[in-house]
């Protein structure tokens, strides 16, 4: 599925595959060599390693036991053909360790990236038509920080993949039937007293949802409970029965929300190809456990249905209450059929919060026993908390950042911090999309640099930093770049020479980034790029300190100008698949 795509490394593989064999007697095919390239732990032992160990353990298979480092002596000592970008081999312990000429690269690369070329060498090939279910939010609830990162992650998941040559279908199954649903109409007909407003109806109704949740918590217990529980299912019946005011006042807030989501959408400029509904695959996913009921893989007991997975370790799961209605986990049975039946996909990612993880066990679990094919080709991309300096947020409770505010409340303050001095000189128009780029980077950046295993902390100062890890900073090193070549000039064009380490750094930096790509796909990790871009930015950074660019002598002066441009594009090309946009100037 994944290509030798770096043009260098399987030059380098093919030499050594052609070496091992001569000196080693060890065969080692080329994609078995290729992925084993790791880095030097510093450049003064080398640019690039090859690890011995599996060489050496093939060749005592062979009957001429030998050990790694003995084998990377020999193969240094040896004097096998290199490809011209290696100017020497060495020997590290278990290692083998390659020097770069630069400028060889350089040559190659710079032109190609200045091209385009480079970012659409293929990655991949035969890559299995794959449906990304991402953002999935409940309606009747409001939409916060933290709902931010599922949809940054998946959204950037689908970047990469697109860009490394995968099929990706976009969907999205927002939650708008359940419980919360019914405490929101609950709080809105039988006690609201304020009038509903003319605009930003989906932020409203989701704080009628978490005064209607603490409301029924406080009067738990209280002589208030057994009304509000009967009020409550009421309401859910007619919610089931799809008639009665309150269906019909489902219909209608159930379109704030979506209203909102749009919104939210249209601003991270996201789009689904596909969304499906928790109130539309209701009924199919009750049909669909009857009939398997009647084959005699469910069993009932009190009228309720459900299936015995002790043996896996994965507890008892309940399909149908004895009311005969279905769970969450009975819609997702139903939901992952219709996605593998309607849309021909060869594999199916959902990427939902890790407290979900027992759920999809679950699910995947019962599809698999009810002989579903596809069961194993399901897999969920989970990723931990979002918190706020001072502790968890929950829209039940009511402390959040609702996410209107919070892209207001940062375009505020990067006009102010960062925007202001340009007010006379910039269009009102040009300072509002700025900040609107400059914000989007912070949320995006913010969200995926985090590897998905850990905790984020949301910090609005942090995140809006121009000298920590932070999108502005990136996009801050691009802009500033675009500015340099507008100020010096077409370079003209002519020999590429780079004689400093700080150029070398940048060269082999560059170089890095399909790969990178390729890692970030095959682990499900835009926190690599993200780390890469950074990176990137530092060692350009240092290279600007160190190496003086417009009153360099020429080629020099032209050399370093090309370099920057290769740097400006590759950090364009990056921040994109982060759905990040890179301003020419802020
Ligand atoms: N709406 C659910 C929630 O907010 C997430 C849905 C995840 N996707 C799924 N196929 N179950 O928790």
């Amino acid at each position: 599925m994944f290509l030798l795509h770096d043009q260098f490394r399987k030059e380098l593989a093919e030499s050594l595959v052609v070496a091992i064999k001569e000196q080693l007697a060890v065969d080692i095919g080329i994609s078995t060599l290729y992925p084993l390239f790791c880095p030097t732990p510093n450049k003064a032992s080398g640019n690039l390693a090859f690890p011995l160990f599996i060489v050496a353990k093939l060749a005592g298979q062979a009957g001429s036991p030998i050990n790694p480092a003995q084998a990377a002596k020999k193969l240094q000592d040896s004097d096998f053909k290199l490809p011209p970008f290696i100017t020497k081999k060495l020997a590290a312990g278990p290692y083998l360790n390659f020097f770069f000429d630069f400028n060889i690269i350089a040559k190659l690369i710079i032109p190609e990236i200045h091209s385009g070329a480079f970012f659409s060498q293929k990655l991949t090939e035969n890559t299995p038509k794959t449906m990304v279910e991402y953002s999935q939010p409940n309606t009747h609830k409001e939409l916060h920080v933290g709902h931010m990162r599922n949809l940054c992650f998946g959204d950037s998941l689908i970047r990469l993949h697109r860009y490394a040559g995968f099929n990706i279908i976009a969907s999205t199954f927002p939650g708008d039937v359940g419980t919360h649903v019914a405490k929101c109409l609950w709080y809105m007909k039988f006690h609201n007293k304020e009038k509903v407003p003319t605009t930003r109806k989906g932020a409203w109704l989701g704080r009628m949802y978490s005064t209607a949740h603490n409301k029924l918590e406080e009067e738990k217990g209280s002589a208030l409970e057994a009304t509000n529980r009967e009020q409550l299912t009421a309401i859910l019946k007619q919610l089931e029965q799809k008639s009665g005011e309150f269906y019909d006042l489902w219909k209608e807030t159930r379109e704030w929300s979506i209203e909102l989501m749009n919104e939210v959408y249209a601003w991270a400029q996201v789009k689904f190809d596909q969304w499906y509904w928790e109130s539309e695959v209701d009924s199919d996913s009750v049909k669909l456990i009857r009939e398997y009921q009647k084959k005699g893989l469910f069993k009932e007991d009190q009228g309720a249905v459900g299936i015995d997975l002790e043996e896996y370790k994965l507890g008892f799961c309940m399909l149908l209450k004895t009311d005969g209605n279905g769970l969450y986990a009975t819609k997702d049975i139903e939901l992952a059929r219709r996605k593998f039946e309607n849309s021909g996909i060869e594999k199916s990612l959902y990427v939902v919060d890790k407290r979900q993880e027992h759920h999809f066990k679950q699910v995947f679990k019962v599809l698999e026993l009810m002989g579903f094919e596809n069961a194993k080709k399901c897999m969920h991309l989970q990723y931990d908390f979002v918190e706020l300096p001072d502790g968890a947020m929950s829209s039940r409770k009511g402390n959040i950042v609702p996410l209107q505010n919070l892209i207001e409340e940062m375009v505020k303050m990067i006009k102010e911090q960062y925007l202001a001095r340009y007010l006379n000189e910039w269009t009102d128009a040009e300072i509002e999309k700025t900040a609107q780029v400059v914000a989007k980077g912070a949320i995006k950046y913010g969200m995926t640099r985090i590897d998905p295993n850990k905790k984020i902390v949301f910090d609005m100062k942090e995140w809006l930093k121009l000298d920590g890890e932070s999108g502005p900073y990136v996009q801050y090193a691009y802009a500033r770049i675009h500015s340099m070549l507008n100020k010096q000039g077409e370079q003209v064009s002519g020999e590429l020479v780079f004689d400093t380490p700080q150029e070398h750094d940048v060269i082999n930096h560059l170089m890095k980034f399909q790969t990178v790509i390729q890692e970030s796909v095959e682990q499900y990790k835009p926190s690599y790029l993200t780390a890469y871009l950074y990176d990137l930015g530092r060692y350009y950074n240092s290279f600007y300190a160190e190496c003086p660019v417009g009153s360099a002598a020429e080629p020099v002066r032209s050399s370093r100008l090309s370099l920057s441009r290769a740097v400006a594009e590759t950090l364009k090309q990056g921040l994109s698949l982060l759905g990040i946009e890179a301003p020419e100037r802020m």
